[in-house]
């Protein structure tokens, strides 16, 4: 593999406006993820994983390259969790899913949500499916990524402050608020049927 890219948005900068800002997105995509990207490509030259995707170095790397590599796919993933078209409710076979595990979708994002607002420091909340295929909700720090714990994921939300400071200060609630008018359940259901890893391009 050549050198790990930083990918385009799925929309402009401007797309999630009102909800998210476009200098929210701009510094977001263009500083904070493109660093992550820069310094992956930095630490892994050289190294056995300079060939591999971000999901083998997700599992099996540490230090920088764990935290870099797990910064760069979190990322990545987490601009296809949001859409201009996105909010409402799920449909289909991940509707069906959401009621066997949680009872209904208000009932997740609730779950969901006190998730994100009680999360200690900086991290991100996962929808994710377990060995069992049952959803779970997973909370981790800093970089944490379920898939290192044999989970898949399914949606997420970064709650690291870059991700919401410029446009709500300290206000989670607001910013959770805005996730879901925003929340693409049409890609969390493409993960589900898949089954495997999304994989950054
Ligand atoms: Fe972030």
């Amino acid at each position: 593999m050549s050198q790990h890219r930083l990918p385009d948005l799925p929309y402009a900068e401007d797309a999630l406006a009102p909800h998210i800002s476009a200098e929210t997105l701009g510094l977001h995509h263009g500083k904070h993820h493109a660093t992550y990207v820069d310094k992956l490509n930095n630490l892994i030259e050289g190294t056995d994983f300079a060939d591999k995707p971000l999901t083998n170095i997700i599992v099996e790397a540490d230090g920088g390259i764990f935290n870099n590599g797990a910064q760069a796919w979190n990322h990545a993933f987490y601009w296809h969790c949001l859409s201009p078209d996105g909010g409402g409710n799920p449909e289909g076979e991940l509707a069906t899913r959401i009621g066997r595990d949680f009872g209904t979708t208000d009932a997740l994002r609730e779950q969901f949500s006190k998730a994100l607002t009680t999360l200690f420091g900086s991290g991100w909340v996962w929808l994710a499916l377990d060995p069992s295929g049952k959803l779970v909700i997973e909370s981790r720090s800093n970089a944490g990524n379920p898939l290192r714990d044999g989970l898949l994921p399914i949606l997420t939300c970064d709650m690291w402050e870059h991700a919401y400071y410029v446009d709500y200060r300290n206000r989670k609630q607001a910013y959770v608020d805005a996730f879901w008018k925003l929340v693409n359940w049409r890609f969390a259901a493409e993960n589900v049927a898949r089954g495997k890893p999304f994989q950054v391009q």
